[in-house]
């Protein structure tokens, strides 16, 4: 007979935090999130820590390298999506490698012999006011002119004027040569009243734009996720059909850590990919896979070698797996079941496999919670894909503005290999939907307030690391009706009230 689970699955909904005594020095300054994403044995440190616990999600609508160097810049790390060509991802993974703080790769450039009507388009879609103009209108074409709101007056030019017969000639520029510093770029700025400052090398070809209005933003950022060379962090998902030739060019491009991106990583592929890796470069370079919901799931993949195990199948706001092909288990329990192997596996071997909770984060408090379920880190989805960081376009439903949210498993992205059980190289039926998510600003501000509350509350829970979260922590299941107590209630809310407007 099949096995027949005692107890219901479980959501982070049900779950609440008890607090504990919160001594004087328990305060959020004394807080550190630092958090192991690579296995190691006892009594060692592990090889890849990151600074704040949350990875953004291997998807097309979330990880890009602009995603990557936003979160890497405030301590955690993206793994850029693997559903795209080879190349496309390495070149993803060299951006944000190659990414100096303060010194932007232009992405809003046109050719001289394009038009306002060009121009104009271009701003539209990019939200960017300044174009460079290059010989062939690349990032990287010889630099021939800028285009800013300051060279056309949009009442007086016709839409088809010749961009160069208005641009800022290169002529009467002002630029800098590639190896300039920061701060000397900015002095530049400052002594000849400049917005923007393009940096060309010695070809002429353009490197680099830098902005006045980035000036405080290229202060240092204390939580930078840093490589051993000062270069940011960055990881990339992976799948189980092309990892002999997607593996290598990711690892040339300098990728710091990889994931095998898989709806069920419960699999024989997983542990293949995995123990390829390993064996080819001895050890080097690390992987995770998942994802798991059980015990069994997890002693699999650690003793396959993964350096870490990702938990979680069905919860993700953009999934229908569970609809579809009734696979899946809440997520809650999915990371106390899982937690509680990883635990067991490092008391019997030594070897300390992390684990990242990955899907149906829905409030920040949902974030804390997998915390002190066990979760080392988190990944988040729909979380990221709101912010201007992410790849989708932003657009005006109504009157609210909102960012496009695809899964992996939808039409649309048509990741076949992240649902693949061997057969047909196709996706045969959906597992994501195609949405919306509102528009929420920069990443850094979002991302700024939720590490506050993550760390008030561990304050309040008697904890000032995430280890000694796992260890203090105490958790109450909630009923139904007590989760109504838990939202404004009984009164009437002024944002929503037509009486008090
Ligand atoms: P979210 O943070 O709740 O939006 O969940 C994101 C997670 O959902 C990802 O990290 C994936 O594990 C998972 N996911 C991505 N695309 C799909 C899909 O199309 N179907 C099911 N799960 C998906």
């Amino acid at each position: 007979m099949a096995h027949i689970y005692g107890e219901p699955s479980r959501t982070f909904n049900e779950y609440l935090l008890v607090p504990n005594l919160t001594k004087k020095d328990f305060i959020p300054g004394n807080v550190s999130l630092k958090t192991p994403i690579v296995r190691y044995r006892d009594g060692e440190k592990s090889p890849l820590e990151i600074n704040i616990p949350v990875a953004s999600a291997i998807m097309q609508s979330v990880s890009d390298s602009k995603m990557a160097i936003a979160l890497a810049r405030s301590g955690g790390i993206s793994f850029i999506y693997a559903s795209q060509p080879i190349e496309q991802q390495a070149e993803m993974v060299i951006k944000a490698k190659k990414y100096k703080a303060g010194f932007v790769v232009s992405d809003s450039n046109l050719k001289p012999n394009q038009t306002l009507k060009d121009v104009l388009e271009l701003k539209a879609r990019s939200g960017h006011s300044t174009v460079a103009i290059t010989n062939d209108g690349s990032s990287t074409g010889k630099l021939l002119g800028i285009v800013t709101s300051r060279d056309y007056r949009l009442s007086r030019s016709p839409l088809d004027k010749k961009i160069e017969e208005f641009m800022t000639p290169f002529s009467s520029l002002i630029y800098g040569k590639e190896g300039m510093s920061l701060s000397e770029a900015n002095d530049m700025i400052w002594d000849h009243k400049l917005n923007c400052f393009p940096i060309i090398n010695n070809q002429g070809n353009l490197v680099y734009l830098v902005f006045r209005k980035d000036y405080d933003a290229h202060k240092e950022n204390p939580d930078e996720l840093l490589d051993q060379n000062k270069r940011l962090m960055v990881g990339a998902g992976i799948n189980t059909r092309d990892f002999k030739e997607r593996v290598p060019a990711l690892v040339d491009a300098g990728v710091d850590i990889l994931c095998i991106d898989s709806s069920d990583g419960y699999s024989e592929w997983q542990r293949e990919t995995v123990q390829w890796i390993k064996q080819e470069y001895n050890g080097t370079v690390k992987v995770g896979a998942g994802n798991v919901v059980d015990e069994e799931g997890f002693l699999y993949l650690a003793e396959s070698g993964a350096d870490f195990v990702k938990v979680g199948i069905g919860g993700g706001s953009i999934c229908i797996t569970r609809e579809q092909k009734g696979i899946g288990r809440g997520q809650a329990t999915s990371v106390i079941e899982v937690a509680k192997a990883r635990d067991q596996y490092f008391k019997q071997t030594g070897i300390y496999v992390p684990i990242c909770s990955d899907g149906g984060i829905v409030h920040d408090y949902h974030m804390i919670l997998a915390l002190a379920l066990g979760a080392n880190f988190i990944m988040l989805g729909r979380y990221f894909a709101r912010f201007d960081e992410s790849p989708t376009r932003k657009l005006k439903v109504g009157t609210t503005f909102v960012k496009e949210y695809w899964g992996e498993g939808s039409n649309r992205a048509r990741n076949w290999e992240r649902y693949d059980n061997g057969g047909e190289q196709r996706l045969e039926f959906e597992e994501g939907v195609d949405s919306y998510v509102p528009y929420a600003g920069k990443l850094k501000d979002n991302l700024d307030t939720t590490i506050s509350k993550i760390k008030s509350t561990m304050c309040n829970c008697g904890a000032v690391t995430v280890d000694e979260l796992q260890r203090v922590a105490r958790i109450t299941l909630v009923s139904s009706t007590s989760i109504i107590e838990g939202g404004a209630h009984d009164v009437i809310l002024k944002e929503n009230s037509s009486v008090l407007k």
